[in-house]
């Protein structure tokens, strides 16, 4: 399997704070990953610098993508290059619909039935000439997310805990989208990539994920079967199993 994405030696600060502390990672072309981690383990900063948004300093080692070396790329050469974003908090933006968002992103890859269509399966179809995220519940928020990352059509999606803020009901549907997004509902794009983050584990109900790791102060650790590490966790807590590896 060739390689999508791979990590050398990553240390990041935000503010002057080092956040990461020597990320090594590499994810093939289809493979899914997991990556579980406590509150301000450093989860969310890593799929930000992934993404190349500013705030977040590389001070040390480099990231490839699809054999490119990205480390110093913007955040749109990254989008461009078929690396998108589902944000755990996302912006409200008032005088600018869903849609318009959506004619924008897509960018012409998907017409206008296409993703009126992809709304419609999201229960999303009336959020569309709403302001983006403007009042929308938790659930609507993360769904609206997936379906700009469905008309974007990255080759590696980052999806910052989707079950966030989101109500079991939900949850089920957010799980469908995910896999409508990854390409695991049908045999469509079975070469993209993803990167999950997530906080509970209740994604893994839903996703089929072929690998996990635990971010735990910045730095990645015990990596295997993402239900393995899940229930490890459940058992021993973060710090336990920082402490076995
Ligand atoms: N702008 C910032 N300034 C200072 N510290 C920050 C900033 N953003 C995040 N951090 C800190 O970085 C650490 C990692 O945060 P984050 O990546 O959001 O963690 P996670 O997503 O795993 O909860 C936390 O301690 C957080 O407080
Ligand atoms: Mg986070």
């Amino acid at each position: 399997m060739q390689e999508m994405l791979r990590v050398e030696d990553l240390w990041v600060s935000v503010d002057e704070r080092q956040i990461l502390k020597g990320v090594n990672l590499s994810i093939n072309y289809g493979e899914v990953l997991v990556l579980f981690g406590p509150n301000g383990a450093g989860k969310t900063s890593f799929i930000m610098t992934l993404m190349g948004f500013p705030k977040y300093v590389v001070e040390q080692g480099r990231i490839y993508f699809k054999g490119e070396d990205i480390t110093n790329k913007d955040v749109y050469e990254r989008a461009q290059l078929g690396m998108g974003v589902s944000f755990q908090r996302p912006p409200t933006v008032r005088g600018v619909t869903l849609r318009k968002i959506i004619e924008i992103i897509s960018d012409g890859r998907i017409n206008k039935e296409g993703f009126v269509e992809y709304a419609e399966r999201l229960n999303l179809s009336g959020h569309l000439d709403r302001g983006l995220n403007d009042g929308f519940s938790g659930g609507e928020i993360k769904r609206s997310e997936l379906l700009q990352l469905m008309v974007q059509r990255p080759d590696m999606v980052l999806i910052d805990e989707p079950e966030s803020g989101v109500d079991l009901e939900n949850i089920t549907l957010v799980g469908e989208a995910i896999n409508m997004l990854l390409g695991k509902d049908k045999v469509k794009d079975p070469k993209r990539s993803a990167i999950i983050i997530t906080h509970t584990g209740y994604i893994l109900d839903y996703v089929n994920a072929d690998k996990g790791y635990i971010i735990f102060e910045g730095k990645l650790i015990c990596g295997g079967d993402p239900r393995d590490i899940l229930s490890e966790i459940k058992r021993h807590g973060y710090r336990g199993c920082a402490e076995c590896r």
